[in-house]
């Protein structure tokens, strides 16, 4: 763990069970499986695997999922998504037929496809959310779609569905209208206008099929592309009143060695949300609208893609190594701290998933045939997933700050808090972004301990290393994990605790009078 060293000052904020961002919606702990490289070929699905049940799902696997806490799961894509044809992956499989996904420069064998993700989802206790293909395809073929999936029966695709097995409808609510369109690389690449004017005609008709699907409208790929905003703009006033969400991606890396900068990066998807806010609602505005659009934060993660080859240099290749980065301490740090600014902006993201779930830029790492691993982003994921409860409360800390070269000053800390009106019991996540120096952090606790008493302190993680750039492996699966903390605790209405540099922390309390309960993995779904 990373040695305290010296300490930059304190961080203070108070707690008040009155300021209220939003209850803890579990679709933020969503993530996100693609056919791409090894996600779902030797991730999710490999049939020869020793741990493999019937349908050939890799359960240590399914397990790690489980207890990564993942609510929500998007599929198939993702770019792939953007060429896809839904109708090659049912049916049965000796029939299926083997395509080139030109995307990724895939072979796929549509060994998977829905009723198999829908049997894998059920089983792993996750949400699917479905993607259609507004790439090379448009209305007729999401109507399609939804059919198959989600009418009972007695029409052609609903009884092809009962014909592939599937006899209950798979009654699948949340639906993405394509992915990044705004972008160079994506088949079927449209303006602002022809995806919105296709958005809302798809929305329109595939709620005819079913009323009660929420939908999601393509965002801009990330925040640095050229037509981000006005993307956004011209999309929303074609689809607003159609669509329940509007959709964001990023992805973060370190450049150039700048640990600092990269240790704020929240500050970037911060700011990321609250221009998606101030546009989505300025369109609300002028279309009179009392609607509040909602965001979907449906790709995020650290990702290095200075180190990608680029699509155009891969070869035709089935389940290729592909983007599997190892992760480091830090990257698990920034995770943690991106969690925090997702869960700060409860009242208007409401979904986010994590990109990707297996071995593809993901938190669990698989061997073809072998093992299957934790990396150190997976660690404060799955404590957040099983930690945050009930509501979360607006923290404003005040305290010391850093200097980034990218940012300029920021607040040396980031933090977040939940609450359990029914237990009393309050959850802290903080990260400090000190390079070097430990953080003190006081939190004022006077507001929960009016309404349940004194709080105690029953659990303290730390993840921090003293070799930030250690990463976990087949052969060290433990080497960066959270382990139990020091320097804490509770005492005439503060919590006093340190964080150690490059660190993010997770506290738990509960009244005293309360007998201690620690939500487990398995319970986070609940
Ligand atoms: O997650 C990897 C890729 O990143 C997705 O296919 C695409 O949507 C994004 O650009």
């Amino acid at each position: 763990m990373g040695s305290s060293g010296a300490v930059l000052g304190t961080a203070r904020f108070a707690l008040d069970p009155a300021f209220v961002v939003a209850p803890v919606d579990r679709r933020l702990f969503g993530s996100f499986v693609e056919h791409m490289g090894r996600c779902v070929y030797t991730g999710i699905y490999e049939p020869d695997h020793p741990t493999a049940d019937a349908e050939g799902f890799r359960q240590d696997v399914a397990d790690l999922t489980r207890e990564l806490g993942v609510s929500v799961v998007r599929y198939p894509g993702g770019n792939f998504v953007s060429s896809y044809r839904w109708e090659d992956g049912v049916g049965p499989r000796a029939e299926r037929p083997t395509r080139l996904d030109l995307a990724w420069r895939g072979i796929e064998p549509n060994d998977v496809g829905l009723n198999d993700f829908m049997t894998w989802a059920r089983r792993t206790n996750v949400e699917p959310m479905m993607a259609v293909n507004l790439g090379t395809r448009g209305v007729q073929e999401a109507v399609d779609l939804i059919e198959y999936a989600n009418h009972p029966e007695g029409t052609y695709f609903s009884d092809l569905r009962r014909s592939h097995g599937a006899k209950d409808p798979h009654d699948i609510r949340l639906w993405c209208l394509g992915n990044e369109l705004d972008g160079p690389w994506q088949m079927g690449r449209k303006t602002p206008y022809e995806y919105g004017r296709l958005a809302a005609e798809t929305a329109k008709a595939m709620r005819m099929v079913d009323p009660r699907i929420e939908l999601v409208a393509v965002g801009s790929s990330n925040s640095k592309m050229p037509t981000f905003g006005a993307w956004e703009r011209e999309v929303l006033e074609q689809t607003y009143e159609h669509v329940d969400y509007i959709s964001l991606h990023d992805y973060y890396e370190e450049r150039e060695g700048d640990l600092a900068s990269f240790l704020a990066t929240s500050v970037d998807m911060d700011a990321f949300i609250a221009a998606v806010v101030a546009t989505a609602d300025s369109v609300g505005a002028r279309l009179r609208s009392p609607k509040r659009l909602k965001l979907s934060f449906d790709e995020w993660n650290v990702w290095y893609q200075a180190k990608f080859v680029g699509q155009q240099n891969l070869d035709w290749t089935f389940a290729r190594d592909l983007i599997e980065d190892e992760f480091n301490a830090a990257d698990a740090v920034v995770v943690g701290s991106l969690l925090i600014t997702l869960l700060r902006h409860a009242d208007r993201v409401g979904v986010a998933c994590q990109a990707q779930l297996v071995n593809v830029i993901a938190p669990i790492r698989t061997e073809a045939g072998g093992t299957a691993w934790r990396q150190t982003i997976f660690h404060p994921f799955a404590h957040t997933a099983r930690l945050a409860r009930g509501t979360v409360l607006r923290v404003e800390p005040r305290g010391p700050q850093v200097d980034t070269a990218a940012f300029g000053p920021v607040p040396a800390l980031d933090a977040v808090a939940t609450y359990d009106e029914a237990t009393g019991e309050v959850v802290v996540l903080a990260v400090n972004r000190s390079t070097s120096s430990s953080l003190a952090l006081d939190v004022d606790l006077r507001g929960i301990e009016a309404a349940h008493g004194a709080l105690r302190l029953v659990e303290h993680l730390v993840l921090a290393d003293d070799d930030v750039r250690a990463t976990n492996s087949a052969a060290h699966p433990d080497r960066v994990t959270a382990r139990e903390g020091r320097d804490a605790s509770t005492q005439d209405g503060r919590l006093a605790a340190v964080l150690p540099p490059v660190s993010w922390t997770a506290l738990r309390l509960q009244p005293s009078s309360s007998q201690t309960s620690t939500p487990t993995f398995a319970s986070s779904q609940s």
